[in-house]
């Protein structure tokens, strides 16, 4: 199968995500991404740090600002922009909710 770059991908319906759960999930791109239910809305981001490719699953999230467990680094999952320590940005994706499914743009 071969997917595009920009390619709307069904996640399922993630009803059953709980407030402040990571999952990480691996694309048919081969990319994987970490949805993170925060403030009563779902997040996705890249699955490993832009430091040192540390999973992201590992760190911790309080409110909207994600923690990488091994420098620290912290980023607001809304955006993806550096917060504190971070001298890179996240790579976020776009989600779409559709007919009860997920879809993310990666
Ligand atoms: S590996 Fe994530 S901050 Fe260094």
């Amino acid at each position: 199968m071969t997917v595009s770059a920009e390619t709307w991908l069904p996640l399922g319906p993630l009803e059953d995500m709980e407030e402040g759960e990571r999952r990480e999930v691996t694309l048919p791109t081969g990319k994987i991404i970490l949805l993170i239910r925060a403030e009563e809305k779902i997040h996705a981001v890249c699955a490993d740090c832009p430091h040192q490719d540390t999973p992201l699953a590992e760190g911790s999230v309080e409110g909207t600002i994600l923690t990488c467990p091994l420098h620290f680094w912290q980023w607001d999952i809304r955006t993806g922009e550096e917060v504190g320590l971070a001298e890179l940005p996240l790579e976020i994706f776009e989600l779409r909710h559709d007919n009860g499914e997920w879809f993310v743009r990666a």
